[in-house]
């Protein structure tokens, strides 16, 4: 029953939290968003300047949060990959330092093993085998999860993530970063028929189209097309239908796939992970579909589902309690496929 510190710096959120195995003792999440803002994205550069002033002032409040302190933490964790190089390494090295001074086990985190395992947090006693749906800003992934470390990715996206998708094309509609809140609450004032777009279809070489993966960069430059058009006619942009349409045809086609994919490996629980689970119209088509087609469908908190260092120190907890643990010359990697997790680790049994 592990308990360990963990920390998350792998883009924008600068995240410390306290686990013990599927619990959380405490969660501390300080978002950069604000301060992207004013550039319409996350800047590299100040993302690593801001994970550094904050990393410290983190890591003490969830120490002080959870009202423990290091002798009773079993472990220090922290996302290695995949992620930004200068923001992965703040936190890597973070926890490196405290591994030697501490004298505690290191851990290097795959950021998308801690998405998945987000869904334990709230579903603590979800067991493998399942299939996850990662939604966020940087992947579209679906991942038959076969046990601690033991993945196989089946669908995932060909170009643009879907939280990408969204805040392309909230930019295109000038509504501000992140857009995947924008477009969901614009949304809801618009006609989602009003606009047929192409749901991302990769094509096979011997003719068909791909069961599960997809390729949205068409649909923002359908989008784009679209926006051209009014503005070359002289018409104001509908830009509620616009983003309703959108939304519904990212919604449609990332069920379509989900759904296929449970079914044709017998998976009867799908788990939903990353920044666009928040998405309204994706939960109403996923949740419709489930039900339909008898299938269990998860949606953690978006506390959860969101970049946090819960998920990270989850993840973490079980791979030490099967006494896996990561050499101090761990380094950074901006990517890092999932099947590849298992090299982070020595084993200790
Ligand atoms: O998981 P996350 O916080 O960070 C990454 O690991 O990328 O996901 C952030 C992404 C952003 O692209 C944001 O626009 C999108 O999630 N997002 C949404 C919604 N809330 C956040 N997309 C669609 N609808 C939402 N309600
Ligand atoms: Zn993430």
């Amino acid at each position: 029953m592990a308990t360990v510190l963990a920390i998350e710096t792998s883009c924008d959120e600068t995240a410390v939290a306290i686990v013990n195995n599927r619990q959380v003792c405490s969660s501390i999440i300080a978002s950069q968003i604000p301060v992207h803002q004013q550039y319409g994205g996350v800047v590299p550069e100040v993302a690593s300047r801001q994970h550094l002033e904050t990393i410290n002032g983190a890591i003490a409040q969830a120490l002080q949060q959870a009202e423990l302190d290091w002798d009773t933490i079993d472990g220090i964790a922290a996302t290695c990959a995949p992620g930004l190089v200068g923001a992965l390494l703040v936190g890597l090295t973070a926890a490196k330092t405290l591994a030697v001074v501490h004298n505690k086990p290191f851990l290097g985190v795959h950021h998308l093993e801690g998405h998945i395992y987000a869904t334990y947090l709230s579903e603590p006693t979800l067991e493998a085998p399942f299939l996850s749906l990662l939604v966020s800003g940087g992947h579209t992934s679906l991942i038959y999860v076969k046990d601690c470390g033991v993945y196989e990715t089946l669908g995932e996206t060909r170009d643009d993530a879907a939280g990408e998708a969204f805040d392309k094309v909230a930019r295109l509609l000038h509504l501000g970063y992140p857009g995947g809140p924008m477009i969901d609450r614009l949304a809801k004032e618009g006609n989602s028929q009003a606009f047929t777009l192409p749901e991302g279809k990769v094509s096979l070489p011997g003719g068909g189209y791909h069961r599960y993966d997809t390729s949205f960069s068409g649909l923002k430059t359908a989008v784009l097309r679209l926006v051209q058009q009014f503005e070359k006619n002289g018409q104001s942009l509908p830009t509620a239908d616009v983003a309703a349409s959108f939304q519904e045809t990212i919604a449609r086609s990332l069920t379509k796939r989900a759904i296929a994919c449970a079914q044709d490996y017998g998976l009867s629980t799908i788990a939903i992970g990353g920044g666009v689970a928040a998405n309204t119209a994706l939960r109403q088509h996923l949740q419709r579909s489930a039900e339909t087609h008898n299938l269990r469908v998860l949606f953690p908190p978006l506390k959860f589902c969101t970049d946090n260092a819960a998920m990270i120190g989850a993840a973490a907890a079980d791979h030490l309690n099967r006494g896996h643990t990561s050499p101090l010359t761990t380094g950074v990697q901006s990517r890092l496929a999932l099947t590849q997790v298992m090299e982070l680790y020595r084993h200790e049994e």
